[in-house]
């Protein structure tokens, strides 16, 4: 069955009928800022909200989440709550407020500096404070409080996205008895030995063991998840159901692979918006149709590997210096968790690599890579995506990694390959990319010169490939098989 939005809307009826659907997450789908004196809205560029903001517009119902743009709260509500999406609104998005310390504590603190690189296992080694985690129970409690406001004595649906809120859905079946919670992780799950390190250990499991269905992205993570809980709980482990028992109460654990709008994003692909947006692109970067157009996408994070791919980009101009001038890197990264240690000096390190690189290679017109920071609309990243002869996704580990599918569905023309870190959920389906593993930046060096001289045939045949399991693996599909999991439950 082809999963879309009708067929979407009428599982919702069927699964949700007439409860009240609440979507809680850190990040917001919509950010209000002030520019130049006007209010303006960007859209972030987290999975989580590129997943989850299309199966908003058809399910409808609220979504709660921090409000942290500097506009937020002179366009709300006296509910805090405003209708979005901005140009045609159909769900509401009720905003949270921090104080910085919250924000410092709960966002920066325990779930970036501690959760993020526990879960990711990138060799960053991961902080817990005290205070952080008490910072991070206040924030969890002020989403339940919210939520209960919110749902009152209705019966509601209340979905719990990422590793901001493990605590949410206890605190819920606290206070109430008319919710069922499901909890969806966007990020990895780690071993049992990774995971014991963590002091807080123990409360986590149990804030998410009070969930009626726990979501992964791939089944490796619910195996993950299900022996920490075998080494940490005494609780009953059924791997027949995948489920566990904890306290007399069973959470059903399952892998749900998310995905993106194929169709959306494919029919936007050929748009006059992007067309034009393409030509501003191919001018600013003096990019001709001779050129081999590399492109990559990702938050400045450590887990993403750019720095890896900008290292195995100087290899390959090292080893193959015939590409000189006929290869072009771009690289849109936006600025991340700029107030932790670690994202502030990989940031400076990157600059410095980059500037590095192109002394060391370039000609007088040319450089190898080209690093966008500024902020890219919708369809400057669909253009990105269209000019770009092939695509370097390359996280050191990530639990699914949308960019690789947007770069997908946005290829109608098929004319682009896919290089893929194997240590992405998303290399569990997308057989016909090119793998790399980033820390080897020999081989990787060599998967570029592989891609770079693939024949046209064979590029097109594995795009289709890719387009077919992106097209049948929609976003539609991935939230229809959540929610009919539940009514299973
Ligand atoms: O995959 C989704 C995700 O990686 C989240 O886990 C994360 O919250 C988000 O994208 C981006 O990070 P942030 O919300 O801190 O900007």
């Amino acid at each position: 069955m082809q999963w879309d939005k009708t067929q979407l809307k009428k599982t919702i009826r069927k699964v949700i009928g007439e409860k009240l659907l609440v979507i809680a997450s850190n990040r917001e789908p919509y950010i209000h800022t002030y520019r130049e004196g006007k209010i303006e809205y960007i859209r972030p560029v987290g999975g989580a909200v590129t997943a989850l903001d299309p199966v908003m517009r058809v399910c409808k119902g609220t979504w709660v989440a921090y409000g942290n743009g500097n506009a937020d709260k002179a366009v709300v509500n006296s509910k805090n709550e405003i209708k979005v999406p901005p140009e045609k609104p159909c769900y509401k998005l009720r905003r949270i407020w921090l104080t910085k310390d919250e924000e410092n504590g709960y966002y920066y603190g325990y779930s970036n500096k501690g959760l993020w690189p526990l879960c990711h296992m990138t060799y960053t080694r991961p902080q817990f404070d005290d205070v952080d985690w008490a910072y991070y129970k206040i924030v969890n409690q002020k989403f339940a409080n919210t939520i209960l406001g919110i749902v009152k004595n209705r019966k509601a649906f209340v979905w719990i996205q990422d590793y901001h809120l493990f605590l949410l859905s206890k605190l819920l079946k606290e206070k109430a008895k008319n919710i069922v919670t499901a909890h969806f992780l966007h990020i990895p799950w780690p071993n049992p030995e990774s995971f014991r390190i963590c002091p807080q250990k123990q409360e986590i499991l149990e804030g998410l063991l009070s969930n009626n269905l726990l979501g992964f992205h791939i089944r490796y993570h619910c195996g993950n998840f299900m022996e920490s809980v075998r080494s940490e709980l005494e609780a009953r482990i059924d791997l027949e159901r995948t489920s566990v028992t904890y306290g007399g109460h069973e959470t059903v654990v399952r892998a749900f692979p998310i995905s993106v709008d194929f169709d959306e994003i494919s029919a936007s692909s050929e748009s006059k918006a992007v067309t034009s947006a393409m030509k501003k692109l191919k001018y600013e970067f003096s990019i001709t149709d001779d050129t081999f157009v590399m492109v990559g996408l990702d938050r400045i994070d450590y887990t993403k590997g750019i720095i890896e791919k900008i290292s195995a980009i100087d290899r390959f101009f090292e080893k193959f210096p015939e590409y000189k001038k006929k290869v072009v890197f771009i690289q849109k990264g936006g600025l991340s968790r700029m107030h932790i240690d670690k994202y502030r000096e990989l940031n400076d390190k990157l600059n410095n690599q980059v500037e590095e690189v192109n002394w060391k290679h370039s000609t007088e017109n040319w450089a190898p890579v080209i690093f966008i920071r500024k902020h890219m609309s919708r369809d400057e990243i669909i253009a990105l995506y269209k000019i770009a002869d092939a695509c370097l996704v390359s996280p050191l580990h990530d639990g699914m990694n949308l960019v690789c599918k947007e770069f997908i569905a946005a290829k109608n023309d098929l004319k682009g390959i896919l290089i893929l870190s194997q240590f992405t959920g998303a290399a569990r389906e997308l057989n016909d990319a090119i793998f790399v593993n980033p820390y080897d930046r020999e081989k990787f060096a060599i998967a570029i010169k592989e891609a770079v001289e693939l024949p046209q045939d064979e590029i097109e045949r594995r795009m289709k490939n890719l387009r077919n399991v992106v097209r049948d693996n929609n976003i539609y599909k991935w939230a229809g098989k959540f929610l009919e999991e539940l009514k299973k439950i």
